[in-house]
């Protein structure tokens, strides 16, 4: 399909749009501002208010100026800089949990290494009280398949029940934060709310969830792939302890062969022509990051995990004004993680020859990854 109809008409999973599968023509789509973030809820019935209230009020899903005002205000604080600083954090947050694991024979790297890990970093950079740490993760795995684009009925209905849970939580701590504020990421948006018309209550609230969403699961995601990759070709994970200077490409490369987000998706604001297809205004499109990712025209033996590939000009956080925010994050997460992983281990091997993969569209996520 990729190399014949790199972009093609289809009625998968009862979501009728164009399917983008071809690298050059996805970086095409994400970075014409012709094409429109939108929200995923279009057939979302009244009972989802809540959900589509937040998501409405999310950068990920605002369009220009909004967009740009939103971005700018929070890229100011989630700077490279002030994620740097977490290092040590994340550091020691990994030790902690690799030391906890010293007399058991096999751990689940989800749910025991990487949730925990990533949902503490980022309750900690929003401020999140400690004695609501352990709950957080809850919250945000309930929370992420919202995002989806698969749109699944049943989950919209758990993640509605939470999106209220939610909005009301940081209602709390954000009123709370006014009078007694920290060096936390809340607080400073909370400057920002308090300079003026610059970020709504609304637009706070919604940051907030983004930030918890986003910054959660993908990260999650992107820790397992990345272990399950280095097991399945011991070669590249010999590669890799012998250089460990060799985390940052393999990361990227971790990006590339099992990207976390394997679909976004754009709405045509206006009749565009690509290649050979007549995109209509109104008509969604589809664009598979993962398969783009894995596109010959643009990597050499695409299918191939090679922890030194450079330059890896991968897709994985999309492109374009709508590029990950949270990518020196996420990327800093995982390069800790893996080399405390392998440095603290002698030899990892899997405990289970059943591997699953979530049934979401939109994410490549493990249900579990049992170690030894
Ligand atoms: C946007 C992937 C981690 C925050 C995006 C987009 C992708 C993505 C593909 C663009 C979506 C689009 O164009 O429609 C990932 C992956 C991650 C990751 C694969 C981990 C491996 C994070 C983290 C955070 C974060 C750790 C923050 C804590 C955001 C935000 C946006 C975004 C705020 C919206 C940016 C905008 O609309 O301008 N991410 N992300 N992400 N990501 Fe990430």
């Amino acid at each position: 399909l990729r190399s014949n109809q790199p972009i093609c008409w289809a009625n998968l999973l009862k979501q009728p749009g164009w399917y983008v599968t071809g690298y050059k023509e996805a970086v095409a789509i994400l970075k014409d501002s012709r094409f429109e973030n939108r929200m995923p809820l279009p057939e979302a019935s009244k009972k989802y208010t809540q959900l589509k209230n937040i998501q409405s009020n999310m950068m990920l899903f605002k369009n220009q100026p909004d967009h740009k005002r939103l971005r700018l205000l929070v890229s100011q604080i989630f700077t490279p800089g002030m994620i740097e600083r977490q290092r040590s954090y994340i550091q020691d947050t990994a030790d902690d949990l690799l030391q906890s694991f010293r007399n058991k024979k096999t751990i689940d790297v989800v749910s025991e290494f990487a949730y925990p890990l990533t949902s503490m970093v980022i309750a900690k950079i929003l401020g999140i009280p400690e004695e609501d740490r352990h709950q957080f993760k809850e919250w945000a795995a309930g929370l992420v398949p919202t995002i989806d684009f698969t749109r699944s009925r049943k989950v919209l209905d758990n993640g509605d029940n939470l999106a209220i849970f939610l909005t009301s939580y940081f209602k709390t701590l954000i009123e709370k934060r006014k009078f007694n504020p920290g060096e936390d990421l809340i607080s400073l948006l909370i400057k920002e709310e308090q300079l003026g018309e610059r970020l709504t209550a609304e637009e706070l609230v919604a940051t907030c969830i983004l930030l918890v969403i986003a910054g959660h699961e993908t990260t999650v995601n992107l820790i397992s792939n990345s272990v399950l990759s280095l097991l399945k070709y011991p070669e590249q994970m010999n590669r890799l302890k012998d250089n460990p200077m060799l985390i940052e490409r393999a990361v990227e490369e971790f990006l590339r062969f099992e990207s976390p987000t394997q679909m976004t998706a754009r709405m045509a604001s206006e009749e565009i022509q690509i290649n050979h297809a007549t995109i209509k205004k109104g008509e969604q499109v589809y664009i598979l990051l993962g398969a783009a990712n894995r596109d010959p025209n643009q990597f050499h033996y695409p299918h191939i995990l090679d922890i030194t590939r450079n330059p890896n000009p991968h897709l994985a956080f999309g492109q374009g004004t709508h590029f990950c925010l949270g990518a020196p994050l996420a990327r800093l997460e995982a390069q800790i993680a893996i080399q405390s992983l392998l440095a603290n281990t002698n030899n990892i091997q899997l405990a289970t020859t059943n591997i699953q993969f979530r049934k979401w569209i939109g994410f490549r996520a493990l249900n579990t990854l049992q170690i030894a």
